[in-house]
């Protein structure tokens, strides 16, 4: 049996990879990318819905690039996993236009989605581009077919689009896609115990952060506010020095020792910290390593992304085809041109038999 197929993406917008990524999608990816047939595809189409400067185009190629080594860095493989450049897929531009028919304006415009983006992007309007987003993200989707559909809470809803799409299209010319499921990615809280991290808000720890600034990160992190002494007993449940020792700290015994003690009052936040900071540091370190490694090796990343992209084309190319062949839109160009092709043939003959 063939393994199901899996897609998933991002948009090469510059931001620095950091520990939210991590949890939220690039541990899953890593892990799944042995179960499934794994795409990830580099939405520079998608990024130009609000950024469609020149500099912004022009950035994409670093910006990709950078993308793709911490892919490596934190373990995704090539050899399992095809990444691919989104506007180097031909066919994808193709499959947007008849999935733009499969949907309805009142129903894309009811997405808090693409109002939060036009409003991030301080867009007064709504672009007919943006407002397509989740159209072209169905593109994405089924275009290798993909049964499963890592993404976070926002893009929820254009998965079930997505669903709608190939239900259908499957409905009107017979069945050519599965319906993809999602798979909700998980968020992790920024240092600062507010707001899930992001690199705007500046509560981030970042993959590629060295081992002082992640340490002086820690030593700023939120903790539990009431406890302004060591020997007042804290809260761990939601305390994101906790939350963050439970998801790093392999050393079970060490966290659940400190945890015994916060809850006691008998150990101090710097203590804690410094575990903290350490487990962080330790499960860094062969990202960077591997970090560096890849980035000595000139061109491994653009290699990765050319070959991805090569795959992803002959992916795309057969999914396009079956879907014109479902329409009925091969056997309409098939029929007029052979007309027209015989049609001039016989002129030349003529023409041939006339001199
Ligand atoms: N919308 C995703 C983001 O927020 C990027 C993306 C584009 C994507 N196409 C996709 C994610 C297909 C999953 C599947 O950046």
């Amino acid at each position: 049996m063939s393994k199901k197929r899996l897609l998933t993406g991002d948009r090469p917008t510059g931001s620095q990879l950091h520990l939210g990524h991590y949890v939220g999608s690039l541990a899953n990816r890593v892990r799944l990318q042995d179960e499934y047939e794994t795409y990830i595809l580099i939405a520079d189409l998608h990024m130009l819905t609000t950024k469609n400067t020149k500099e912004d185009i022009n950035a994409v190629r670093v910006n990709a690039v950078e993308l793709v080594k911490d892919y490596l860095a934190v373990g995704i493989d090539p050899a399992k996993t095809t990444i691919y450049l989104q506007s180097a897929i031909h066919a994808v531009y193709e499959m947007n236009l008849f999935f733009e028919m499969l949907v309805t304006v009142p129903r894309l415009s009811r997405l808090p989605s693409l109002k939060d983006m036009a409003r991030n992007a301080h867009l007064a309007e709504m672009p007919f581009g943006l407002l397509g987003y989740p159209v072209l993200q169905a593109a994405d989707i089924l275009m290798p077919r993909a049964h499963v559909v890592p993404v976070g809470k926002d893009n929820e809803a254009h998965v079930e689009i997505t669903r709608e799409i190939a239900r259908r299209f499957n409905y009107l010319y017979g069945e050519v896609f599965p319906e993809p499921a999602s798979i909700i990615e998980p968020t992790l809280i920024g240092i600062d115990g507010k707001a899930k991290m992001s690199k705007s808000l500046n509560n981030a720890i970042f993959l590629n952060d060295d081992p002082k600034t992640v340490e002086k990160k820690v030593h700023s992190m939120y903790t539990d506010p009431n406890r302004i002494h060591a020997n007042i007993p804290g809260r761990v449940e939601g305390n994101p020095v906790f939350i963050y020792h439970d998801i790093f700290n392999p050393n079970k015994e060490e966290v659940e020792d400190l945890k015994a003690r916060y809850r006691a009052g008998k150990v101090g936040d710097v203590e804690v910290k410094q575990k903290l900071a350490r487990a962080l540091n330790n499960f860094l370190d062969p990202i960077r390593e591997r970090r560096a490694q890849v980035e000595a090796d000139k061109g491994l990343a653009e290699q990765v992304i050319y070959e991805g992209t090569v795959k992803a084309n002959k992916v795309a190319e057969e999914t396009l085809l079956a879907m014109k062949k479902a329409m009925g839109l091969t056997g309409l160009w098939n029929k007029i041109s052979r007309k027209g092709r015989d049609r001039l043939k016989r002129l030349e003959q003529a023409g041939e038999n006339g001199s």
